[in-house]
């Protein structure tokens, strides 16, 4: 199964309650939402690498600007933010079940206003 396969079948309120749990202490998910300890997420589904308004990203994260945050990419990043740009500010160890990261990624696609 591809990831994005995996993403289309997973269940979006689980990832909402995954994402509560291991993402919300740094980040908010909420439309127009504050910068905290990262950017806030809504709308990075699709969104350029590191282009989040009013939000100072690392270089390690910055050199991936010619990137978006496709499922692809997504979770690659999510399995393990400092093989997927070195050096980066992103203090978070990953999340290693691929169904978990497929959830957490349904959950993003949620926060959009196109829905995607
Ligand atoms: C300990 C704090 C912390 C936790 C926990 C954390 N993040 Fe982050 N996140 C950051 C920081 C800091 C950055 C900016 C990294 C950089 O500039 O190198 C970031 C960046 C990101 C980005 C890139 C945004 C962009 O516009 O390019 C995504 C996507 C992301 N985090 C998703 C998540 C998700 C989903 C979770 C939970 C599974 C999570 N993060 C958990 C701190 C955290």
């Amino acid at each position: 199964e591809s990831i994005a396969e995996a993403v289309a079948h997973a269940d979006p309120k689980a990832g909402q309650a995954l994402a509560a749990r291991t993402c919300a202490m740094c980040h908010s998910f909420a439309k127009d939402g504050p910068a905290m300890i990262g950017p806030d997420l809504y709308g990075v589904a699709g969104s350029a690498v590191g282009d989040m308004p009013g939000y100072d990203f690392s270089p390690a994260l910055a050199a991936h600007k010619a990137e978006h945050w496709t499922d692809d990419t997504l979770s690659a990043w999510l399995e393990a933010p400092a093989r997927f740009a070195p050096g980066t500010r992103m203090a978070f160890p990953g999340v290693p079940e691929a169904g978990d990261r497929a959830a957490i990624i349904a959950f993003l696609h949620t926060l959009s206003d196109g829905g995607k």
